[in-house]
């Protein structure tokens, strides 16, 4: 009998568009499109499924999104070299159609965190599998030139919100992959001198204002903490272990009842508890010795799923205010039902733990 993390596995290459693209859910109206962020991460557990063909698939894609705008991103870095200020609507969009374009629907342009963790997702997959990473060269260069150049810009966060900031998460999410690709020699000694310049600051930035009392703060100025902030410790591995644990700590006290709430006072459906979250939580315990914690987080997300075995972005159980829980589904429906980034960190989760496919 297939397992629930086959099953997601399968739930995840069965929506996965064939030029490569995965669609943030595929039943919610405004998420028929590919974000970066999610995608990124959603490749990261079909890589580590040994899915290669479907990581493959979505990297490639990537990099034809972003090389088909090479002229676009070196007109962007000329203009801020002659240090024009630069309308946020010109920047690289969050999200694309399915088939690579632009789409037409306004969004919450400019977020900077998925070119990042792109980055880092393409240098884990081809490390994992032992792939050559020069076909990608160009993206890559081209990836590069626009985070060395924008990287710590106020933009929106990854969830779409106060783009007067610089959000930690995100700031952490371009670090991480500018240090990944730095890592595999792929750069040129210009392109390469220009990211470590970057990533330095970006380093500086984040244990220096993004750190407060010994805890990462959800934005430069703030003391408030925030569920995307665990990406810095697990995965990415920015911090020291003092400040990844006051992270921890502040998450676990904080946001959590029996999921992860994103941040208090979030109103998207009143601010339910995230599964991305929750399993993100678990991961970083199953990193850190606490198996049994862990355990706990999979538990919480495999209850969530629906009859069909569908996992949703949040639920509603525990909501901060329940009020706004009307408010969104007239306005786009019930929550996303399956979003597929939960299905991803579910999967990351249940590997992590020594789960079988
Ligand atoms: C979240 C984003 C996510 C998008 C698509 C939004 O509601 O805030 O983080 O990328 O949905 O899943």
């Amino acid at each position: 009998m297939q397992t629930a993390v086959g099953a997601s596995v399968d739930l995840i290459a069965r929506h996965q568009h064939p030029g490569g693209a995965y669609p943030a859910s595929p039943t919610y109206p405004v998420y028929g499109y590919c974000w970066l962020r999610d995608g990124s991460f959603i490749a990261e557990a079909m890589s580590r499924a040994g899915r290669t063909e479907s990581a493959d698939a979505f990297h490639g894609w990537c990099a034809r999104v972003i090389t088909a705008r090479a002229g676009h991103v070196a007109d962007l870095v000329q203009a801020a070299r002659r240090g024009e200020e630069i309308d946020p609507r010109r920047m690289l969009p969050t999200r694309y159609t399915l088939d690579g374009g632009d789409g037409d629907e306004p969004w919450w342009d400019y977020q900077l965190d998925g070119y990042g963790t792109w980055l880092w997702a393409l240098v884990e997959h081809t490390r994992r599998h032992e792939i050559d990473p020069a076909p990608y060269r160009e993206a890559v260069e081209i990836t590069v030139d626009y985070l060395a150049t924008f990287g710590a810009d106020a933009c929106y966060d990854w969830w779409e919100e106060h783009s007067e900031h610089q959000h930690v998460a995100t700031l952490g999410s371009v670090a991480a992959g500018l240090e990944a690709v730095l890592a595999i020699g792929l750069l040129d000694a210009d392109r390469a001198e220009a990211a470590a310049r970057m990533l330095a600051r970006l380093r500086e930035l984040i244990a220096g204002p993004g750190t407060v009392n010994g805890s990462l703060v959800k934005w430069l100025g703030s003391t408030a903490v925030d569920g995307s902030l665990l990406a810095c410790l697990t995965p990415f591995g920015l911090v020291t272990p003092e400040v990844a644990e006051g992270t921890y700590q502040r998450v676990r006290t904080e946001l959590r009842r029996a999921g992860v709430y994103r941040y208090l006072g979030d109103t998207f459906y009143g601010g339910g508890e995230w599964l991305i979250l929750t399993a993100w939580l678990g991961w970083h315990e199953a990193r850190t010795g606490r198996a049994d914690l862990a355990r706990e987080r999979l538990a919480w997300v495999t209850d969530q799923a629906t009859a069909e075995g569908w996992l949703p972005e949040q639920v509603s159980g525990n909501t901060q205010d329940p009020a706004y829980i009307a408010e969104w589904t007239a306005k786009w429906g019930p929550v996303a039902t399956p979003l597929l980034w939960s299905h991803a960190l579910f999967v990351i989760l249940a590997l992590e733990l020594g789960e079988s496919l």
